[in-house]
């Protein structure tokens, strides 16, 4: 080792989520700079330079939080209120978020992201993706991706959040795959759009994602979110690396989820599509609970998100999201906990490290990986839904940095 060594040792109980999944006792872990240098039992553990009693409490990883819309300002308190008397969700409560955002300076934007970030971290999210799309025009769309990218670690367009008013479907598609895609392009790494009756039709939503894909993007998709419909089949179709919310699906949708992932063995180049469920956002805007069950039992693999967005999932806590994935929709805590964690870096290809090493794998904890983990308020990972609600994270490091 050649860099600056902690060593964090008393680890009650270590939950790795790399290959092995392997859950150490009695365990200790070495971070070099920004790496992760060893872990195993503590009685085997090397000198550090310096070091940390973590007293019994539980390793996790640190959330990858793989589905967040943090470029906003204003909030809709109003609507949920209407929404928790009975009225439903429609999208077009966006514009209203629109229209707040065009409103706030560059500074009060960025310090309002910078917050949410701030604000996630502190809860053990130590790797984040967000996106555009309260913006809904090219000045604006550029304006939130250049905004977000100081601060977000993944950076998503989703210029085609809705059809802004005022505006023809297809003209504003036109704009979407045309100006809007060059002026963000400079800032962002993912494209996604929301495929949903009332936003964009499934043609439309290809057309988007080709000229993404064609921009050297990679592909995410808003999906079956309120009804059944054709966003998932899409995203298999475009090999879009994630399709999210998959709320109301059919057997053949997650059949196809299944088969996009026939013959991966690990490798880079065949991964599929990842079902990102969104509980929080679920539970918010009273849609069925994602049946992240029966994905997992049909083999496919996902990941759990916060959506965190001021309509339909207005909080960043992944232990809330992990909670209610083992309450209410039939996950072990180990299944949740890594959706949380391996399965957010999965759904953003960042599971494993790159050849060049330019980009270290996140969201597990094995050697050589990158040194984000949280130590829990509690012996074990089981606290996160056995005493769901409390405050339980207790101490977090990104990149071998300590955030909290
Ligand atoms: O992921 N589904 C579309 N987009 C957001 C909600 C945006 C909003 O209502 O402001 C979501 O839930």
């Amino acid at each position: 080792m050649t860099g600056a060594t902690t060593i964090i040792t008393g680890i009650g109980e270590l939950m790795t989520q790399d290959a092995e999944q392997r859950v150490l006792k009695d365990a200790a872990i070495v971070l070099e700079d920004e790496r992760i240098a060893w872990l195993g039992p503590a009685a085997n553990a090397p000198a550090a330079d310096s070091r940390y009693d973590a007293g019994g409490r539980a390793c996790l990883p640190g959330w990858v939080d793989s589905h967040t819309h943090l470029v906003f300002a204003g909030d809709r308190t109003a609507e949920f209120e209407a929404r928790m008397a009975g009225q439903s969700y429609a999208a077009g409560g966006i514009s209203v978020t629109v229209d707040a955002t065009r409103r706030a300076s560059d500074e009060e934007l960025g310090s309002l992201v910078a917050q949410r970030v701030a604000e996630a971290g502190a809860n053990g999210t130590t790797y984040l993706e967000t996106k555009t799309g309260y913006g809904l025009n090219v000045e604006e769309e550029a304006r939130s991706a250049r905004i977000a990218a100081a601060t977000a670690d993944e950076l998503t367009f989703l210029g085609a959040h809705l059809v802004p008013q005022g505006w023809k479907a297809d003209d504003y598609v036109q704009t979407v795959t045309g100006p809007m895609l060059s002026a963000v392009r400079p800032y962002v790494q993912w494209a996604d759009v929301f495929c949903e009756t009332g936003a964009f039709t499934p043609d439309q939503s290809r057309e988007v994602l080709r000229a993404c894909r064609d921009a050297g993007l990679g592909l995410r998709v808003h999906g079956n979110q309120l009804g059944p419909g054709e966003g998932v089949r899409l995203a298999v179709e475009e090999a879009a690396a994630s399709v999210d919310h998959v709320n109301h699906l059919e057997l053949s949708d997650i059949d196809a989820l299944a088969g996009s992932w026939s013959g991966w063995e690990g490798d880079p180049d065949s991964r599929g599509t990842v079902a990102t469920c969104l509980p929080a956002c679920d539970l918010s805007t009273r849609q069925p609970l994602a049946p992240a069950r029966q994905l997992l039992d049909a083999g496919v693999p996902i990941a759990l998100a916060s959506n965190c967005n001021p309509g339909t999932s207005y909080t960043s806590s992944m232990a809330f999201c992990v909670a209610t994935a083992v309450l209410q929709m039939g996950l072990t805590v180990a299944e949740a906990v890594r959706a949380a964690t391996y399965g957010g870096a999965l759904a953003l290809h960042r599971e494993q490290t790159t050849d060049d090493g330019g980009r270290l794998a996140v969201g597990s904890l094995a050697v050589g990986h990158r040194a984000d983990l949280q130590l829990l308020d509690a012996p074990s990972a089981t606290h996160l839904a056995y005493r769901p609600g409390m405050q339980l994270t207790h101490a977090v490091w990104r990149a071998g940095q300590r955030l909290r």
